[in-house]
């Protein structure tokens, strides 16, 4: 057990490999130059529009957060913020043991969530890697389970007709040279050969990877971490993929965490949230979010033109709270039968309202009741379209719409509501609908002087 230790071939790769690797990138003729040259650059490149395509339709992927920590049972950052030494924290791998299968579970899970993509730690910040790595025996396939689980997951998620995705964090606990690369010119020339070679395994043993998404860069700044060379790396093996911005370049996406915020300037954007307030399995932890939350958050990131990127934390054998089953199930009956509504929907401007949640295609907004109100009536302010119809999605019921050119008034709705946990009204407007509140406020009759 205390023989942990990087392969000699991960110590010793030096300056000489580097050639090597650089000849091995060269980019495929025509291909666009890896973005992140220009951080400031928001706008999107054609060759991103072509990447990003599936992923700015698909709305909802799932984040896996799976390391020994998932054996620790108390958050991925145990390790850190216990201070745990090192020889006893290894000692997880012995009560890390995903069954076979479990991948396939999760990504059935996803799917019968209305996630199109997952998103799995390859590699945390605790170092422990979960694939056949030969660069470290701190490994999934020496220890632990004794398999490849980016392997199973890669399969299962394939299986399941979902997108796949693999988090690297760069920075390490447990390498030697995780910490000392900062002041240490050798040990940060190890340490990057070392980062550049794992990322280098993952772009190469398992076939097509639609996103990689970069995690903690400290030590280092993009310069020590040479990002341009790795998401070169990256691209030259994998020229359909797409990289977020947290190897300390822009890469293709942001990500807002544990928040929902969209980019400016056409920049695309993806929030990365918890189910509760742990990444990674903390038994402890029943701050779980309710299935409403869930959808809200998505219909936001969706109207906002972002993507939502929702979390699961596996226990050691693999499984799945029993919480994030139940919550992640309910919230996707409702989200597969309002597909319409979310998948390659449009951004939408108008969002002001206390008790729905709007979503667009086209000319058509959708209205996400998710407070259903007494009196059989809703209304929009400051809706600058005219409405063409209106109905409840789930029965068809056709409303009755009225407008005076600042309310949107929406009636013949029932006192119940249809739908759970929220209905969904479907509204035709004769252009893109718009929202004006100011003009509201500014210009909506006042009481007249001696009335
Ligand atoms: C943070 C945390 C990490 C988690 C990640 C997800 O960077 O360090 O534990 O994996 O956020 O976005």
């Amino acid at each position: 057990m205390s023989d942990f230790s990087i392969d000699r071939r991960g110590l010793l790769v030096g300056a000489a490999a580097a050639p090597v690797l650089v000849a091995a990138v060269t980019p495929p003729a025509g291909a666009q130059p890896p973005p992140g040259r220009d951080p400031s650059a928001a706008a999107s490149t054609p060759d991103q529009q072509r990447r990003m395509k599936w992923w700015h339709d698909a709305k909802f992927g799932m984040f896996i957060h799976f390391g020994l920590y998932a054996a620790h049972g108390r958050h991925e950052w145990s390790m850190e913020n216990e201070a745990i030494p090192v020889a006893e924290y290894q000692k997880f791998t012995d009560r890390f043991n995903p069954a076979p299968g479990t991948p396939r579970r999760w990504a059935q899970l996803a799917k019968a969530a209305g996630m199109k993509y997952m998103v799995l730690t390859s590699k945390h910040h605790e170092g422990f890697c979960n694939w056949d790595t030969k660069l470290t025996n701190y490994n999934s396939v020496n220890y632990g389970p004794r398999r490849d689980v980016i392997k199973e997951f890669v399969e299962a998620a394939r299986a399941e007709g979902l997108r796949v995705g693999f988090y690297y964090s760069l920075m390490d606990w447990h390498h030697p040279d995780g910490a000392r690369c900062e002041t240490d010119p050798v040990a940060r020339r190890r340490f990057v050969d070392y980062t550049h070679g794992l990322i280098r395994e993952l772009m190469t043993n398992y076939g097509k990877i639609d996103v990689l998404w970069y995690d903690v860069s400290w030590p280092l700044d993009a310069q020590g971490w040479e990002s341009e060379k790795m998401n070169q790396i990256v691209f030259g093996l994998q020229p359909d993929i797409i990289v977020n911005n947290r190897n300390r370049l822009a890469g293709d996406f942001s990500t807002p965490e544990q928040t929902i915020k969209a980019e400016t300037g056409g920049r695309a954007w993806e929030s990365c949230m918890t189910l509760n307030d742990s990444w990674g399995y903390q038994k402890a932890d029943d701050n779980w979010k309710d299935p409403r939350t869930v959808i809200r958050n998505l219909l936001t990131c969706a109207r906002d033109g972002g993507n939502y990127l929702l979390n699961i934390g596996p226990q050691p054998d693999g499984g799945i709270p029993p919480e994030s089953v139940r919550i992640l199930t309910a919230a996707g009956e409702w989200v597969r039968r309002h597909g319409d509504t979310i998948y390659g929907a449009d951004i939408c401007q108008p969002h002001t309202s206390q008790y729905a949640a709007f979503t667009r295609k086209g000319s058509t907004l959708y209205m996400h009741v998710y407070f259903w109100p007494a009196g059989g009536d809703v209304a929009i302010s400051g809706l600058k379209q005219k409405v063409l119809s209106a109905k409840i999605l789930k029965t068809g019921t056709a409303l009755q719409v009225s407008q005076d050119g600042f309310r949107t008034h929406i009636t013949g709705l029932p006192e119940t509501a249809p739908d759970s946990p929220l209905t969904t009204l479907v509204i035709e407007c004769d252009g893109v609908p718009e929202q004006d509140t100011l003009n509201v406020r500014i210009n909506k009759p006042r009481l007249k002087v001696g009335i």
